[in-house]
């Protein structure tokens, strides 16, 4: 056994991804057999590991990284910053320059009157605050029963314990329950695989009246709230008809149920508008962003709330606080983020470059395994199954995604997240059309070979 001063700085950085630093959904037995995967460097869409090997970023580090990687102006206003005054909280009525500017650009940027911003540090954080805030507001308002939390099946909202009570996804709630009381969950829109067998438009959107007939179950003053993304990602890309966010906005108006719209992926340009609400024109009474908010320059997170909302907070306090909320180095990151993805335009040209995004993937379905292809904006999911005609998913045994992710970063082709049966497609906003055809490309290669393993 060598001394660890003896090790090569290579070895050293294996050594500690294997034994000292957990990772987060991953298999510590598979690192330590095929290695850590170590990304030392990153500028635009590209990104380079410790060899100086190069990297497509093919999901822009978990839809985060949108306005692409190496943005010297950000380095230098939070460098600034930092200088100036690293840390302040927004405990007990204190507040910072950078927490107060970027609150008014974020009530200028969102829909509606989505006015008051909650400031935390990551996606989790704002989904919790959000709940907790549609619960105090009930409460507020006289109605202290209404606590239940309405969500969907498949949807992915976080993993602290708020978030994962709401969050659809079973392999994600089973390791840890019991889980929170009082969260319900319908079907998701999902058309590829319909709950009720059928087809948009004749299914008239039966799932959005799901959510009716749950409420009416429930009992309606039992009911906080509704939370969903606009798009589901984790879900594998399903943006439902405009009419389905439409019927869910109405029915949570009928019963005084507050709408969240969790746009914790969504937001910041990535579905081809600044906010996927848009798309269905809505405005929420609550909504999530976290990721893409800074761009991945600092963590930062937050819960916009509507003015009926902030107004029943002005003489009794949101009983919530975190250390990190409302840091001034992560709110002048996010400010600079906006400011780039104003001046660029980067929303517009997720739109553009997503349109040819997705006739790439689409020339993918000539594979077998490719059951469907799913996008909006720079927003994409392939989903492969055992039987094209039955659409009979493949089983977590295969490991169809993982394997794909394996080989595509052999070729330089980084994903991270496959989930069992899909591959999530969400470059930086950035991207050039030369680096989406090596990206097609790859994958091209990628499917081919492991469906040859598939019987
Ligand atoms: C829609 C949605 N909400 C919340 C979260 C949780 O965000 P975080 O991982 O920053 O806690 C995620 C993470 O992927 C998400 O997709």
């Amino acid at each position: 056994m060598k001394n660890l001063k003896d090790l090569s700085e290579k070895e050293l950085l294996f050594k500690g991804a294997g034994e000292n630093l957990l990772p987060h959904y991953a298999m510590v037995s598979e690192i330590r057999e095929k290695g850590p995967k170590i990304l030392s460097r990153g500028e635009g869409a590209l990104l380079w590991d410790i060899d100086g090997k190069e990297y497509i970023d093919g999901h822009s580090i978990l839809w985060v990284a949108n306005i692409g990687h190496g943005r010297k102006e950000i380095a230098e206003a939070a460098s600034a910053q930092m200088e100036k005054f690293a840390y302040g909280s927004l405990f007990g009525g204190y507040y910072n320059e950078p927490a107060i500017k970027l609150a008014m650009k974020l009530a200028e940027i969102t829909p509606g009157d989505l006015n008051a911003i909650f400031l935390v540090s990551g996606g989790s954080e704002a989904v919790e605050a959000a709940i907790k805030i549609a619960r105090q507001y009930h409460q507020r308002k006289g109605y202290p029963n209404r606590y239940k939390i309405i969500s969907r099946r498949e949807s992915y909202h976080g993993v602290t314990y708020g978030a994962l009570s709401a969050t659809g996804l079973r392999i994600y709630r089973t390791p840890f329950e019991p889980l929170v009381p009082g969260f319900v969950h319908v079907p998701a829109p999902y058309c590829y695989h319909c709950d009720y067998g059928k087809e948009y438009p004749d299914c008239e959107i039966e799932c959005a009246d799901a959510i009716e007939d749950t409420i009416l179950w429930e009992g309606p003053k039992s009911v906080a709230a509704v939370i969903g993304e606009p798009v589901m990602s984790a879900a594998g890309v399903l943006a439902p008809p405009k009419e389905y966010w439409e019927k869910v906005r109405a029915v949570c108006n009928k019963y005084e149920i507050l709408l969240i719209a969790d746009e914790v992926i969504n937001a910041f340009g990535r579905t081809g508008k600044f906010f996927a609400c848009e798309h269905y024109g809505i405005t929420p009474d609550i909504m999530t962003f976290a990721k893409a908010m800074s761009g991945g320059y600092a963590p930062i997170g937050a819960a916009a709330v509507s003015k009926k909302i902030a107004d029943e907070f002005v003489d009794w306090m949101f009983v919530h606080g975190i250390t990190y909320g409302g840091h001034p180095v992560s709110a002048t990151c996010a400010m600079k983020n906006i400011e780039i993805l104003e001046r660029e335009k980067l929303p517009g040209r997720a739109e553009e470059m997503g349109r040819y995004l997705k006739e790439g993937l689409n020339s993918l379905k000539s594979h077998r395994i490719v059951g469907d292809v799913r996008s909006i904006g720079l927003h994409s999911a392939i989903e492969y199954v055992k039987d094209k005609k039955t659409r009979e998913p493949l089983s977590g045994k295969e490991r169809v995604a993982s394997k794909i992710e394996e080989i595509s970063w052999q070729r330089g082709l980084y994903l991270c997240r496959a989930s069992v049966d899909k591959t999530y497609v969400a470059p930086p906003l950035v991207i050039e059309k030369k680096q989406i055809e090596k990206v097609i490309g790859i994958l091209d290669e990628a499917i081919g070979i492991v469906e040859k393993d598939i019987k």
